[in-house]
């Protein structure tokens, strides 16, 4: 029997990852790893300018060659009304160019033949005749007058603006400035990045001539809803489309949009009646798939003589590329809106963004982010350092002042968002306390008399993850809930299969605790299943750090429908009413006889074999949950830095992150999702960059120049954690795969504005490479 004391795998265990046992072993199964009977290969021809108008495509030598089974240009997608599909954001994205390329490594035309290198080498002797067109590549080339028209094939579009949103209440705003004793300003780009993923992107589509279904083996965080996208785009029967998300080695985001290559995968195999294989390399993934960030951002923040905060003004500006396809709800406009005062209680504010088309890969998605959150969390974070500095305050100190206080729970911001609970001095307090900073304070004076250059950086993030409660929450008009399916077999084991999916986070692992947790069923005796739209009930993915918010809930409420089954097969077992059991994880027992009692397994089989009068047969369930709120993870990180005044380079001494997300389901994941987002900030701070020089060419192209930490660089971790639950999840959960992405920049960067602040220095944008640092020290006249 199992019991409370040896139940394996409950809430707050960290359990061994079940996954692990395949993936540690090499029997992970990745796309690449499968190989259907008649499969074929397929190529992509990728424009080399960003901005050029199509003459004519020649496609007679590579048809001609050995293998070579066809060749398919926008013209032919066009015959079948494919040269163009919808973006998540409502553009349109061409899938194949026709009329004109408009950025560096854009979708032309494919070759599909027998092997991947026969396809390539093809693919190197189709012949396009391009008129180079001059290249836009930021918002403010945009917006010059004169500007080159990018989306000209748009009726209506006269130039290169998307969208004007505001939040918040620009009145007020202004009153609170007018009155202000000090308003300090930052101007910040957050630069152009890329998620990154281990595995690239990729699909297998096998369209079957004789039943007409279409089974595509995709890279994707969101099979459910590809499927309903791919539906409304071929007109095919949703119950006809299959998408099989495999193990997916790393999503981050950058496997949430729909890709040209997959439809045009697809269109080849229902067109030549074979599978059609398409995983790209690594170029291809860094230049033509969703990149991240790229927003230009001024802040204003609006102080009293006493220090206190009064009002937050933001403007920024994005540049979204070629095509607006940003991964966001259709409801409510940037994701920046919703945290964009952070952790502090500012009265009023007002925010505007303006978003810009550019010769330069589309898909903004929100790298291991809640829809922009990341930009937010860095600009507040690094105004608040900047703000201490400027006014001669102890960057602490001044947060803890400002901070949003425990009893105001549930708190509702100036941009009109609730947070549901937190408590951020007491998280501050474990972060300092542990970095000993009143100590590292003095000792930071003491290096600077001796001619050093050194620096604390404190960032005091508060997340918003969970999207989303239905009202405001969409993808394409699909509300964002999440379902899970729960079935126990006879024998007491179960299987469980969920609308998300994912992408290395442990689901198989934690969502089986959930169910431990909630049934006394050990984790080990129940099955993860993901990813497959033919078994898996509807949900909308996992990115954004949704899977424990909504889906763990789903899974909490669904094994809590299958307890009030079981309640009354035991109560028929026990010859007891059901008002008279009381339930202790994993049995149920008649009240005051303890002993008079039935484990979830005996009652498991009876609900095959022996149940009471009238009641349905087997023990299984599916939840959809739509949750009521979002969930707001928080934490404060600290970093301490020195500085090489001779080759700018930055050393990061320490690094303490406290992180609150609420209850733990498995502390060992949680430290890892950290540890992992904590590196990810960190090579954003100082190594990654995707950028472009003037012809739009993109720089930042292979792992050469797009700087990834490896272990050597990446600093020691020193964690800690409060536990602050969320008053409206069923578990007390919030999520936290994102929090440390979202939260450490902004520390890493305020250490080194710290350390340079003597100097004069107030900003450095990221990558904070050695090249800028010394620069600045040059210019500052500390370096010769
Ligand atoms: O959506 P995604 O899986 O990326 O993010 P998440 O919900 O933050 O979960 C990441 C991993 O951490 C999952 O395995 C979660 O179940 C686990 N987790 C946890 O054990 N406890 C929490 N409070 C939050 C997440």
């Amino acid at each position: 029997m199992a019991t409370a004391t040896h139940l394996h795998g409950r809430i707050g265990e960290s359990i061994k990852r079940k996954e692990d046992a395949r993936f540690l072993r090499g029997k992970g199964n990745y796309l690449d790893d499968f190989v259907l009977p008649n499969m074929l290969h397929m190529a992509i021809f990728r424009s080399p300018h960003a901005h050029a108008r199509i003459k004519s495509i020649d496609t007679s030598a590579a048809g001609a060659m050995p293998g070579v089974i066809a060749v398919v240009t926008g013209e032919l997608m066009a015959q079948h009304k494919l040269a163009w599909m919808p973006t998540l954001s409502g553009d349109t994205q061409a899938v194949l160019a026709t009329d004109k390329v408009r950025f560096q490594g854009q979708e032309v035309a494919a070759v599909i033949a027998e092997t991947k290198y026969l396809a390539e080498d093809a693919r190197d002797a189709i012949i396009v005749d391009y008129e180079v067109l001059p290249a836009v590549t930021s918002p403010d080339g945009a917006k010059t007058a004169g500007a080159p028209l990018i989306r000209d094939e748009k009726e209506g579009q006269k130039d290169n603006h998307i969208y004007h949103w505001e939040s918040g209440n620009q009145a007020t705003t202004q009153a609170a400035f007018a009155k202000a004793h000090k308003v300090v300003r930052l101007h910040t780009f957050y630069p152009r990045c890329h998620p990154a993923p281990l595995e690239t992107c990729g699909c297998i589509a096998d369209v079957n001539g004789a039943t007409g279904k279409a089974t595509i083996y995709m890279t994707s965080q969101a099979p459910h809803a590809i499927r309903t996208v791919f539906a409304l785009v071929t007109g095919l029967p949703e119950q006809q489309i299959r998408i099989i998300s495999p193990d997916i080695g790393g999503g981050f985001g950058n496997k949430v949009p729909v890709y040209p290559g997959y439809v045009v995968a697809t269109a080849a195999s229902l067109l030549i009646g074979r599978p059609v294989k398409w995983v790209e390399d690594r170029t291809e993934n860094l230049i033509s798939t969703g990149f991240a960030r790229d927003y230009h951002m001024t802040g204003d923040l609006a102080v009293d003589e006493k220090g206190k905060m009064l009002a937050l003004r933001v403007h920024l500006d994005s540049d979204n590329g070629a095509f607006f396809a940003d991964a966001q709800p259709s409801k409510f406009k940037a994701g920046l809106f919703h945290i964009v005062t952070g952790s502090y209680d500012i009265p009023t504010a007002h925010v505007t963004a303006d978003g810009y088309y550019t010769n330069k890969a589309p898909g903004g998605v929100a790298y291991r982010c809640s829809f922009r959150v990341t930009e937010a969390s860095y600009l507040i974070e690094r105004l608040v350092t900047n703000a201490a500095i400027e006014l001669g305050l102890d960057q602490a100190e001044f947060r803890k002042q400002n901070f949003i206080k425990p009893e105001q729970f549930p708190y509702t911001s100036a941009t009109g968002w609730v947070y549901d609970s937190g408590d951020y001095p007491k998280a501050m307090d474990v972060a300092l306390e542990k970095l000993g900073y009143a100590e590292l304070r003095k000792d930071v004076e003491r290096r600077r008399k001796q001619g050093e250059v050194t620096g604390i950086g404190i960032a005091s993030f508060t997340e918003v993850v969970g999207a989303g409660h239905g009202a405001e929450f969409d993808i394409l008009g699909l509300r964002m809930f999440d379902s899970a399916e729960l079935r126990i077999h006879p024998t007491g084991k179960g299987l469980l299969r969920m609308g998300v999916k994912s992408q290395g986070q442990g689901h198989e692992t934690t969502f089986a605790q959930i169910v431990t947790e909630e049934l006394g069923i050990p984790a080990n005796d129940i099955a993860v299943e993901e990813g497959d739209t033919d078994t898996a009930p509807y949900g909308l993915g996992t990115y954004a750090s949704r899977s424990t918010p909504v889906a763990g809930a789903a899974t909490a409420m669904v094994s809590r429908k299958l307890r009030e089954k079981a309640r009354k097969i035991a109560a028929h077992l026990l010859e007891a009413a059901e008002e008279d059991l009381e339930w202790e994880v994993g049995r149920f027992y008649v009240k005051g006889s303890p002993d008079r009692a039935k484990t979830i397994q005996e009652i498991a089989f009876a609900a095959y074999t022996n149940l009471p009068e009238g009641l349905e047969a087997g023990l299984e369930g599916v939840h959809y949950y739509d949750p009521p709120n979002m969930t707001y993870p928080f934490g404060t990180y600290a970093v301490v830095v020195d500085i090489d005044k001779g080759t700018g380079q930055v050393k990061v001494r320490r690094m303490v992150a406290v992180d609150d997300c609420g209850v733990r389901i498995n502390p060992m994941i949680v430290e890892g999702q950290i540890h992992g987002g904590l590196t990810e900030g960190f090579g954003i701070a100082f190594m990654e960059l995707i950028t472009f020089d003037s012809d739009g060419n993109c720089i930042g192209s292979n792992f050469m120049d797009y700087l990834l930490p490896t272990a050597w660089e990446t600093p020691r971790f020193e964690m800690g954690e409060t536990v602050t639950p969320s008053p409206h999840h069923p578990l007390g959960a919030k999520g936290v795969g994102e929090s440390a992405t979202v939260g450490s920049p902004a520390a890493y960067v305020n250490a080194v504005i710290d350390a340079l602040s003597p100097y004069g220095i107030t900003n450095i944008d990221m990558p904070v490479g050695p090249d800028k640092v010394w620069a600045a020290l040059r210019k500052a006249g500390v370096t010769e």
